[in-house]
């Protein structure tokens, strides 16, 4: 590898995601257009508050082509919240008529305008990110901050950044992806100087890895000794300039933190523009799974469900709790979890579609009877009222004595996984709220090759399953 192999690359992904001037003016327009009409409608309330424009096309680190203005209204403080919801969704019907009304902390409008994406969030107007009433509130300062030190040759790293990350997989601070954010991203590009040196620093890291941005000391890993005092146990920290208490990188999964250093490495070693811009992976058919299958030897089994109601950052995480607690439950009866999974199609409002737990497990069927042991023989009253308890027992094997302790083999309450998917013991592992609902109102368990069709559905997520990259 050489230098000049990754400048290349750098350069020519860099004329992609750079948006050009045409670009730059007409996104400055509309957002000018769109301040203008949220004054007035500020105007036409009791109340005073301010438009500001955040994110990263307030800060030039947008990737060219993406289409989204996020707009904040400032509203005082000695508004309570109800009035601060019902002026701010006056204020976001007003500028966006066809929009439509979303929920993160509090409501908000999201609509089209122009031909961009436009969110305009209520907020509150506190003095300092330390004194916030909800997280929205800390976003003006994430961005007074980054606007203060932020270079074109800086946003021109952030940019370099996103692409790898999003081609890798690892961009999206949303709790489906448990990426990293685009202020993590910022941030992390001002705390290195730029693009390669955080590549080459992120390939040569040992997590727990700790940056506080507040500090002028540069870039620096903490010895492990040290990360262990640290009021955070995340694999990455970094703490928020604007507000000490918090980790910026909170949301990132160790698996994904662990995805993106194999990729820098990738990058420095063979560096390559596919790394930004991936194919998309055709998806499997019914056919690729059963053969997967057949090679494998392994036992699938799916639980089939409708897609409960609820927004992404809800649903990923229950289903991911919920296919913890298939799997343990699974494990804990001798079924062996070898890979598991979860699917859903259909998310968000006014959609509907399908929700699945797949589970490949290493035993297909268990024998009739297990084995249960009791105490030792010479534990005396315990060991006599176990003994006593089976002795007349005609549906076991024993008492016998196995070593120094009575056993018994007695029936098995679930001889394959399906038949413990399909009883009510599903109900007793930990599910997640909305998922054990839409549980009780219906499911299917589909076993072995009865899974390929799936494929119908999921092909690109079972592509992946079955041929796993990093
Ligand atoms: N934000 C928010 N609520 C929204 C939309 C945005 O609180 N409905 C905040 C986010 O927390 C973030 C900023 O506004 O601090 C911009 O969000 P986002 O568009 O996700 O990130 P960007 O930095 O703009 O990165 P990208 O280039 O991916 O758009
Ligand atoms: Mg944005």
């Amino acid at each position: 590898m050489t230098d000049d192999a990754l400048d290349a690359v750098l350069e020519r992904v860099s004329e992609r995601v750079t948006p050009g001037t045409d670009e730059r003016e007409r996104l400055r327009a509309v957002t000018d257009e769109l301040t203008a009409r949220a004054e007035d409608a500020i105007d036409g309330l009791p109340v005073d508050a301010d438009v500001t424009q955040v994110g990263s096309s307030a800060r030039s680190t947008w990737l060219a082509g993406d289409r989204d203005i996020d707009l904040f209204v400032r509203f005082p403080t000695s508004l309570d919240r109800e009035e601060l919801e019902r002026y701010g969704l006056d204020v976001g019907h007003a500028v966006l008529p066809d929009g439509h009304e979303e929920y993160a902390e509090h409501p908000y409008v999201k609509g089209e305008y122009e031909g961009f994406d436009v969110d305009l969030v209520p907020c509150y107007a506190v003095d300092a990110a330390t004194e916030i009433r909800s997280a929205v509130d800390r976003t003006p300062f994430h961005d007074a901050y980054l606007q203060a030190r932020y270079t074109p040759e800086l946003a021109a790293g952030a940019r370099l950044l996103k692409r790898f990350m999003k081609g890798v997989g690892v961009y999206g601070s949303d709790l489906r992806t448990e990426g990293f954010s685009g202020y993590l991203v910022e941030l992390l590009i001002l705390e290195h100087g730029g693009f390669v040196p955080l590549i080459e620093a992120a390939a040569e890291w040992h997590p727990p890895v700790r940056f506080d941005p507040r500090g002028d000391g540069g870039p620096a890993e903490v010895p492990p000794d040290v990360a262990e005092a640290a009021a955070f146990d995340d694999p990455l920290v970094v703490i928020d300039p604007t507000d000490p208490d918090r980790n910026v990188a909170a949301v990132l999964s160790a698996a994904n933190l662990a995805r993106f250093q194999h990729y820098c490495r990738a990058l420095l070693d063979d560096p390559r523009e596919s790394l930004f811009y991936p194919e998309s992976a055709d998806p499997i058919d019914d056919g690729g799974v059963r053969e997967h299958l057949a090679r494998r030897g392994s036992h699938a089994v799916a639980v089939v469900f409708e897609t409960p109601d609820v927004v992404e950052d809800q649903l990923y995480p229950q289903l991911r709790r919920s296919l913890g607690g298939v799997t343990d439950e699974l494990d804990r009866r001798g079924f062996d979890t070898l890979r598991a999974t979860t699917f859903a199609g259909g998310v968000g409002a006014d959609a509907s579609g399908r929700s699945v737990l797949f589970v490949e497990t290493a035993v297909a069927e268990l024998p009739a009877v297990e084995r249960h042991e009791g105490p030792p023989v010479h534990v005396g009253e315990h060991a006599a009222s176990f003994y006593d308890a089976y002795a007349d027992d005609e549906t076991v094997y024993g008492p016998f004595v196995d070593g120094d302790r009575y056993v018994v083999e007695r029936e098995r309450d679930y001889r394959t996984p399906e038949a413990l998917l399909r009883s009510d013991t599903l109900f007793d592992v930990a599910l997640g709220a909305h998922v054990e609902s839409a549980l009780q109102e219906e499911y299917e368990v589909l076993v072995g090759d009865g899974t390929a069709a799936l494929a119908e559905e999921f092909g690109e997520e079972l592509r992946a399953y079955f041929e796993p990259e990093v």
